[in-house]
């Protein structure tokens, strides 16, 4: 594909393929977009990787998701809710997915000195220079402006969590076994201030939208709430948040029938490998019913998503069911234009509704 100067992997097998050799698909893309972020755990290769990833990754596994984090993001999306209640119309993305998903963050990250609103805004501007492109010099301003208040915001809460451990992702890279020096977890909120407020926020508006449009699945999943954990992974499977990602090659090497010299720059693109018609039946369809096959939404091999658990927590197991279960008699504004946007990162740019608003 010349024009982003990367060969496209877009079967389903040839992208699991790549994801078991990453001793050949390196994750450290020479002039990587996420140039202003520093060196980090996303664009490293093992044992650096490693290293970085498993000072940061505690806070985010399930048990720790459950304990520590699910009662705050339960009190923060019935707040969101209290304020829109009597409404009865909003942008769910805007008024909602975006300030809760953004708030459950910078709980996690432990950045008590920002509100939602920053790492909202923050997470715009770092995610437009990762998917800028086409090289536009204000994205690359804007990025550069976010990256400098992470970086004070970060050096503060450090020096705080050293003195008092707050089981945050700040706190565990600072009180590392392994160290990580201050730099190393600066880098490293940037990057999941950057990849932890769109994804999740984009399920849920996707999502939400899907059930809007589908009644009768809508009633199934409200009448047995074991299904919600289904319509997350088919949500990310059907628009996946993130539609592709890099990889470099370090040796020459031959896929689905091409060889590609060492050096080349590869893009993964999963949201057409979660579309591959061989793996899933009628693939361009919403089916909360398909057979499972795990798809590829949160990556694959060392660096498989680190905030899966934090995502399918906030958005499966709260706001899904809590805005279905508060808004009555909700439904898609008949007036509204909503629409996907995005290939690298995709999803709805806003998700206008009504209901009845003495709910
Ligand atoms: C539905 C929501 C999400 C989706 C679909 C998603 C998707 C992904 C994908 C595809 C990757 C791999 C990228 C690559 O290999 O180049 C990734 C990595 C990562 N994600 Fe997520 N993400 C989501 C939510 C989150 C959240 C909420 C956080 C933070 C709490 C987060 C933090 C990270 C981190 C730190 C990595 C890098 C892991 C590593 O390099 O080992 N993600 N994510």
């Amino acid at each position: 594909m010349p024009s982003v100067g990367r060969h496209l992997l877009t079967r389903y097998d040839d992208i699991v393929h790549a994801e078991k050799l990453p001793e050949v698909f390196s994750s450290r893309e020479e002039g990587s977009l996420l140039r202003t972020v520093g060196p980090n755990m996303l664009r490293e290769d093992d044992p650096e990787h490693r290293r970085l990833r498993a000072a940061a990754e505690p806070p985010t596994r399930p048990r720790q998701v459950r304990d520590l984090w699910a009662g705050s993001f339960e009190r923060t999306a019935h707040e969101l809710l209290d304020r829109i209640a009597g409404r009865g119309e909003a942008d769910l993305v805007r008024d909602f997915a975006e300030p809760l998903v953004a708030a459950n963050l910078a709980l996690v990250l432990g950045l008590h000195n920002a509100g939602a609103d920053d790492i909202a805004d923050w997470s715009r501007a770092m995610m437009a220079g990762n998917s800028n492109y086409v090289n536009d010099p204000d994205v690359w301003l804007r990025a550069e402006q976010a990256t400098l208040a992470i970086e004070m915001a970060v050096a503060e809460r450090a020096g705080a969590v050293r003195r008092e451990p707050d089981g945050s992702v700040i706190s565990s890279m600072v009180n590392a076994p392994e160290p990580v020096d201050l730099a190393e977890t600066q880098n490293n909120v940037k990057v999941i201030v950057g990849g932890g407020v769109n994804e999740p926020r984009d399920v849920f508006g996707v999502g939400a939208w899907a059930l809007l449009q589908r009644p009768e699945v809508l009633d199934r999943v409200l009448a047995e709430p074991a299904l919600w954990k289904r319509v997350f992974e088919e949500t990310a499977r059907w628009i996946s948040p993130i539609g592709m990602y890099p990889r470099q090659l370090t040796q020459d090497y031959e896929i689905a029938g091409v060889t590609l010299p060492a050096g080349s720059r590869v893009a993964l693109v999963i949201a057409s490998g979660n579309r591959d018609e061989s793996v899933f039946l009628r693939a361009d369809e919403f089916d909360v019913d398909r057979p499972h096959r795990p798809h590829l939404a949160f990556g694959g091999g060392p660096h498989f998503c680190m905030g899966a658990w934090v995502a399918r927590h906030e958005v499966s197991a709260l706001a899904w069911p809590l805005v279905f279960g508060r808004l009555k008699g909700l439904r898609l504004d008949d007036g509204a234009e909503d629409r996907m946007e995005g290939w690298v990162f995709r999803g709805p740019t806003s998700l206008n509704v009504t209901w009845h608003a003495s709910a």
